[in-house]
């Protein structure tokens, strides 16, 4: 068999150097050795926006981008979503393996006796305009729950991180509704510990003055499917915010809050509510060749399309239009739905997105359910960064007990001057912001 190794020549000076490949993997390490003198620093390697870096080793979520394929702990999300609810997911993906029925009893028991916040918390909430994003109100507040448990800083002790993400995995549902509560003017709602994880999220947005909610089973359990799609994604913009906050060994809500900050961007999470946007601004079904023509011809993106790593299909997204039928059924069809069907049918024809391998991801038709189920579009990234929690909070928690992880610190190269000489302050010119 031939040897799991890379030979490498440096042309510089006809040194070669063998370096073992190990996962289809090379060390970037094993290039510092490669230099042209005693004082050259040695290789490094460039990959902005990391599209060929593996940045850690995980054995939670594995993605296929070819062929499609996503797994949680070796279990197919089709079979995931099909069996399981959110909250059995969300064991499966901290503790590697599925609870069984005491362990599920036990852990449903703990996340919902964790969903009530500090009464303070309000007082958070009230400082914020009445039009405030409530993804900037969710960030915020996760940030400044650090405050309200300080122990958590302890994060080299396996029992309090635990107790942490306890906490953070009852707690984001009631953050969430709350963001959304003030964002309307209503009064916030207690959590009910008799409902499940979506009923009773669905409870503390929505109730009024009925002295006991009741959701709709298909639309609780429609959104404990989009919950569990969204649990994890490996190494995606916001994990990687998570694991590189954590790795300076910050407390799990302040890393949390940098996730869904990361999370809110338009080319992530926030692509969802963008999709929204897109599909008003189109309007009618008949407008959607031209937008395409526009998209093609430079201008902006379509949102809701295409992927860093799947490069074939989205699996979320086929099981999401699954949900969709079930969920219209109850709410009746989304008049959006035409359009982004339209949107679909043209842009999978079209040779500029088969190209470049561009399909529909998970965020092109959730916000088309969520609107239907009563959600208003700022909400959409929120909705998102519940369950998401889980997947940054088993991360986290397998970074912290790699022996092989430091804390996240890039090279750079560097393309600024160097060495001035100082210039006193009558001899400067004006300047402009670089890159602008
Ligand atoms: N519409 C039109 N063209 C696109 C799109 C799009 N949605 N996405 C990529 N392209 C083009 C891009 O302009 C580039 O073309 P060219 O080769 O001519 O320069 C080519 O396709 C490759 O794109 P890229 O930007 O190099 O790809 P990336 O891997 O860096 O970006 C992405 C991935 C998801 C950020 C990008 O596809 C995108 O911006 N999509 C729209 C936003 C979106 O839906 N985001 C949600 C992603 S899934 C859920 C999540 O992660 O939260």
């Amino acid at each position: 068999m031939a040897p799991s190794t890379l030979t490498v020549t440096d042309n510089r000076t006809d040194r070669t150097y063998t370096l073992p490949i190990e996962n289809g993997t090379v060390r970037s390490m094993d290039f510092r050795q490669v230099r042209t003198s005693d004082e050259d620093f040695g290789l490094m390697m460039y990959d902005p926006a990391f599209m060929n870096t593996a940045s850690c080793r995980s054995s939670i979520t594995y993605i296929d981008g070819e062929r499609g394929v996503l797994e949680y702990r070796g279990y197919p999300i089709e079979e995931l979503a099909d069996r399981c609810t959110f909250l059995e997911v969300a064991y499966l993906l901290l503790f590697g393996e599925l609870p069984n029925e005491t362990e599920l009893k036990n852990w449903v028991h703990e996340i919902t006796h964790h969903t009530m916040l500090h009464e303070t918390t309000k007082k958070f909430m009230e400082g914020f305009r009445y039009d405030s994003h409530p993804m900037s109100m969710l960030v915020s507040t996760v940030a400044a729950l650090a405050t309200v448990y300080p122990e958590a800083k302890d994060v080299q002790n396996p029992a309090n991180r635990l107790h942490q993400i306890k906490r953070l995995i009852g707690k984001m549902p009631t953050v969430a509704a709350m963001s959304y509560r003030h964002s309307v003017g209503f009064p916030y709602v207690y959590p009910d510990n008799d409902l499940s994880y979506t009923g009773n999220f669905m409870n503390m947005l929505w109730r009024m003055v009925e002295p006991k909610y009741a959701a709709n089973p298909v639309l609780a359990k429609a959104l404990d499917v989009l919950f569990i799609l969204h649990a994890d994604h490996e190494q995606n913009c916001s994990t990687n915010a998570m694991r590189s906050v954590g790795s300076s060994l910050a407390d799990p809500y302040l890393s949390v809050a940098a996730a869904a900050a990361a999370l809110s961007g338009p080319l992530h999470g926030g692509a969802n509510e963008e999709v929204l946007k897109m599909l008003d601004e189109i309007g009618t079904k008949d407008n959607v060749p031209a937008y395409v023509r526009r998209v093609k011809d430079g201008h902006g993106k379509l949102m809701g399309f295409g992927h860093r790593v799947y490069k074939n299909f989205d699996p979320r997204a086929t099981i999401i239009k699954q949900v969709a039928d079930e969920v219209f059924e109850v709410t009746g069809k989304n008049a959006k739905l035409e359009i982004a069907l339209e949107l679909e049918r043209i842009a999978l024809e079209d040779e500029y997105f088969i190209k470049r391998k561009l399909y529909p991801n998970v965020d092109f038709y959730s916000g088309i359910i969520y609107q239907a189920m009563g959600f208003r579009p700022e909400m959409f990234t929120v909705l998102f960064a519940i369950p998401r929690t889980v997947g940054w909070l088993a991360q986290w928690q397998e970074l912290l007990v790699d022996t092989e992880q430091k804390i996240a610190r890039p090279r750079q190269i560097y393309t600024g001057q160097r060495s001035r000489s100082f210039l006193p302050i009558e001899e400067r010119h004006p300047a402009v912001l670089a890159g602008v």
